[in-house]
């Protein structure tokens, strides 16, 4: 049986969107790809201070994949907040736009989420608990499942629009998609990117600062379908997969895989209007 259009009480055009810190906020792409061809958009993470982001080198290609130590850079929440309401751009967007968000504490996700909720342009969030580019080694937020449940909870109380949490592949998101399930999310993304690592050989250094960096593209879509099988067969809520899509064949594997959802994420910076073709295709 098909899974519902749905998450939450939104309704979706088709299942394909893109991943967030692949398509900016909405804007950079909007030249290349008609957005009601998609089901929606999720835009990059913003945070509850201004982030700078990590020094360069920030991105590194691999033979079949990318790792990427961008650091969540963005100009913190005010100042998007405040600007949205000034100008709420994403209203004029023929999809469901999902705005993506990470904080520091189990407060700075829900004082933004509720702020968020207020323009109109936003018709989900996503709860992004899994960014490895923030602390040295990669530590996540939702390597705790105390934090899950707390975040999880006070969103599900405080906010009137669906949301998704996001999960990273190097923790337990089987165990943390229950807790998000039961805490009263709507959705679960899996997942952010995968822990890897590039050093310089002949100098024997770190290439990025962090040492630890985000891996993703067409490598580890192997990987991303067992994870998103697993997240699947444990919960009822949809599944919004990722995981080196680069194609409407990738993107069913993981629909059969048990996605509800899936979302193109790397392989939009190949091809900006590669998320259209797909979901063209996979009607
Ligand atoms: C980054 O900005 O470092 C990547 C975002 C993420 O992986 O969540």
């Amino acid at each position: 049986m098909k899974a519902p259009l749905k998450i939450g009480s939104l309704s979706f055009r088709n299942r394909v969107l893109t991943a967030s810190g692949t398509f900016g906020m909405g804007k950079e792409f909007s030249d290349f790809l008609d957005y009601s061809q998609l089901g929606g958009i999720t835009l990059k993470t913003i945070t509850k201070n201004p982030r700078q982001g990590n020094p360069p080198p920030r991105i590194l290609e691999t033979p079949y994949g990318l790792l990427n130590s961008i650091g969540l850079e963005n100009e913190g929440f005010q100042k998007v907040y405040q600007d949205l309401k000034k100008n709420d751009y994403l209203r004029q967007y023929d999809t469901n736009v999902i705005f993506s968000l990470a904080g520091d504490s189990v407060e700075d996700y829900v004082e933004m989420a509720r702020f968020f909720c207020e323009i109109e342009g936003i018709a989900m969030l996503e709860l992004n608990l899994s960014c490895p580019n923030v602390h040295e080694g990669g530590a996540t937020f939702d390597s705790n499942p105390e934090n899950v449940k707390r975040i999880v909870e006070e969103t599900a109380k405080t906010v009137s629009k669906p949301f998704t949490v996001k999960f990273s592949p190097s923790q337990d998101f089987v165990k943390n998609s229950r807790i998000a399930e039961y805490s009263g999310a709507h959705a679960i993304t899996i997942s952010n990117t995968f822990l890897g690592m590039a050093i310089h050989a002949k100098t024997k250094t770190f290439v990025f600062k962090n040492k630890t960096a985000g891996y993703s593209g067409p490598a580890v879509k192997p990987m991303a379908l067992a994870n998103v099988y697993r997240a699947a067969q444990a919960v009822k809520i949809p599944v919004i997969a990722s995981g080196g899509i680069s194609s409407a064949e990738d993107a069913s594997e993981f629909l059969i895989a048990g996605a509800s959802f899936i979302s193109i994420g790397t392989l939009n910076f190949v091809d900006p209007g590669l998320a259209g073709k797909i979901a063209k295709e996979i009607e």
